[in-house]
């Protein structure tokens, strides 16, 4: 039997996937996801960059996370490993590909028309959760039947009528399949990000004459938009009437939205919902402490990919205080600028069971289109085995044992 080496860019996409050749070839345009980055700057109209990109303020918490895990170091250990580790771990009873997932997230399909579906169908392939967004474009139910193994869904706070419109989605993302419920704290208020603002966002969407102009500059998005068409609010029309227009919806939303769940709603929903439960955006101990006593089942840390204020801890410094309070007694999961499969080991190291993406995954839409998703994954997966190997882990659970040096780690 041949043993596979190391060789970066040799793997296939994603396990046992077989879409190595095509990846190979990618790989050699884009072997980062830096350079997907760089190439769906260059490639997409102005605003749809700038909605997936941006920040909140001047990007400085952008920056923080991505700095934090730069500074992230990792002592390898050599004459144990021979052959490429496997990416395969297990979070709440599943098997899953590798330790990273897609991230929930509000509109991807300005960034890329269609997002929604093909960000979902290629975590399918890939094995691994897609949690899909209250705010998504694809309703629960199309997501459950494209995702019907990797499907998670993403809670906002609707608190209306005793949590009417929260529950009814609740139940809606039951009954479609969704593995998991996240529940988002860390949106308390609405914060602005100033790049969107620049570029003409506004809620409720409109396309202004620069916008046009953009969109017929760019002829792949451009045929993608004459094709999916403008993203719909999938989730929240039936609460609005089927026919109604995006921009009813939206100020739908934003007169329904409020601020971001209490732990009085966090037992409420831990009552009721009997599948796993996770908690999104958690960064001081003391809260950590708190979910862990509601019984939750995930605990997410996260500053929201330094879109809320930019201000807080990098996500990856406040991970290892948060593995102390948690102790085993749920999983924790992190989020927030990761850029690569090294990335996703240094948060391993310091004890994350799960680790999910958003910006690099519509970096991977804005360069690639359609082949996008499946590009990152493939990177990610490639980059983690490499990783693993380098430190001398023969296992994603082998990763949690390493000797990590963390500079900012903050343990309150
Ligand atoms: C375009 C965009 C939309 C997002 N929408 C949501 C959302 O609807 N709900 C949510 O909980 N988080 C949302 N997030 C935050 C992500 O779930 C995640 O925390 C963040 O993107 C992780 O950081 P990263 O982009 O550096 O990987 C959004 C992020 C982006 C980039």
């Amino acid at each position: 039997m041949t043993q596979k080496t190391l060789a970066a860019g040799a793997a296939p996409a994603v396990p046992g996937d077989g879409a190595g050749a095509r990846f190979a070839e990618l790989h050699r345009g884009y072997p980062t996801i830096y350079h997907l980055r760089e190439r769906a700057r260059r490639r997409l109209p102005g605003f749809a960059f700038e909605a997936g990109d941006g920040g909140a303020g001047a990007d400085l918490g952008i920056r923080r996370n991505w700095g934090a895990l730069d500074a992230v170091e990792l002592m390898p250990r050599y004459g144990v490993t021979t052959s490429l580790p496997p990416t395969d771990t297990e979070l709440f009873g599943q098997r899953l590909g590798a330790p990273i997932g897609v991230a929930p997230m509000g509109s991807p399909g300005i960034v890329w028309p269609g997002a929604d579906q093909l960000l979902a169908a290629a975590a399918q392939q890939a094995r691994v959760p897609y949690c899909l967004s209250t705010v998504s474009g694809m309703s629960i139910e199309e997501a459950g039947k494209i995702a019907p193994d990797s499907l998670w869904f993403q809670l906002y706070r609707y608190a209306k009528n005793e949590h009417a419109v929260g529950l009814d989605l609740m139940r809606r993302a039951h009954a479609a399949g969704a593995r998991v419920l996240v529940l988002t704290l860390d949106t308390p208020i609405r914060t602005t990000r100033t790049r969107e603002v620049l570029s003409g966002i506004t809620t409720p969407f409109r396309f202004t004459p620069k916008m046009v102009a953009q969109v017929l500059a760019s002829p792949s998005y451009l045929s993608a938009f004459l094709s999916k068409g403008i993203p719909r609010f999938g989730n929240l029309i039936k609460y609005v009437g089927e026919n109604a227009g995006i921009n009813e919806v939206a100020r739908f939303n934003q007169q329904e939205i409020r601020g971001a769940f209490t732990w009085e709603d966090v037992a409420r929903f831990r009552d009721v919902w009997k599948r796993p439960l996770v908690l999104k955006g958690i960064l001081h101990p003391q809260d950590a402490l708190k979910a862990v006593s509601l019984g939750v089942d995930g605990i997410q840390v996260s500053n929201h990919g330094g879109r809320q204020v930019e201000a807080l801890p990098a996500a990856i410094d406040a991970l290892p205080g948060i593995v102390a309070a948690a102790n085993g007694r749920s999983a924790v999961l992190f989020d927030s600028g990761v850029r690569s499969g090294l990335d996703v080991v240094r948060a391993v190291a310091l004890g994350a069971d799960f680790v999910f993406a958003g910006k690099a995954f519509l970096w991977g839409l804005g360069a690639l289109g359609e082949e996008g998703p499946a590009h990152t994954f493939g990177l990610f997966a490639d980059e983690i085995r490499a990783a693993l190997g380098q430190i001398g882990a023969r296992s994603v659970a082998e990763a949690r044992a390493a000797v990590v040096r963390h500079p900012g780690s903050w343990r309150l």
